[in-house]
């Protein structure tokens, strides 16, 4: 079982977070960080999978080698900056379940409100890893994850890049039994919900909006 927190401590992730915490980083670099990381932080997020054998034949001999156990993995992006992960992952990955959440933070409240939501079949029967770059409030995160229970869905983990205290806090009253794989752990929340130092809008920085 994976630890409620993991924190990511490879060399390799935190290079890359920094040079995309860096406000002049560009777009281009920006998005081919994030998707270099996700690969890195996909290793760990799928560490503890079941595992099962199969009979195989090599030039040599048979053997029982190893094979990830059950049904295909579901994964999850809360839309948009969630897709920044996705994209990485699924390279590493190619045969997962894919689904979308569309949640968006009404400014005032910071609460969410869903748009989209479109999960894979089977849900009972998959793990389910949830991805959105940022755990900030929490509040879209816990809401992402209360609608894939819903669904059925009984193992979950949660990855992101950056998470704030207040976001950790959020997910383990609401769901303390997923577990959250992330980069860094950063100091606070602002007044406008941003992680700081944090990297700023991660769907702007990663798509070039502002
Ligand atoms: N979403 C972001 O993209 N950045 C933050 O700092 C918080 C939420």
């Amino acid at each position: 079982m994976l630890d409620h927190l993991t924190v990511v401590s490879h060399p390799l992730v935190q290079h890359k977070l920094t040079l995309m915490r860096e406000k002049d980083t560009s777009t281009a670099s920006f998005r081919k960080l994030l998707r270099e990381i996700s690969l890195l932080l996909a290793y760990e997020v799928t560490r503890e999978l079941p595992m099962t054998t199969k009979r195989i034949e090599t030039p040599l001999e048979e053997m029982d080698a190893p094979m990830i156990e059950g049904k295909k993995l579901a994964l999850v992006s809360i839309l948009r900056a969630g897709n920044g992960l996705l994209d990485g992952i699924l390279e590493l990955i190619p045969a997962a379940r894919v689904g979308f959440v569309g949640l968006y933070r009404d400014p005032e409240t910071l609460q969410p409100v869903q748009y989209y939501c479109k999960l894979p079949e089977h849900m009972e029967d998959r793990i389910a890893i949830v991805v959105d770059p940022m755990l900030a409030t929490g509040n879209s995160s816990a809401a992402a994850v209360s609608l894939l229970k819903q669904a059925g869905a009984r193992q979950i983990r949660f990855l992101c890049l950056l998470a704030a205290p207040e976001g950790i806090a959020r997910m383990k009253e609401a769901h303390p039994d997923v577990p959250i794989v992330t980069a860094a752990v950063d100091s606070h929340l602002n007044d406008h919900g941003y992680i700081v130092p944090g990297l700023g809008d991660a769907g702007d920085r990663m798509f070039g909006t502002k």
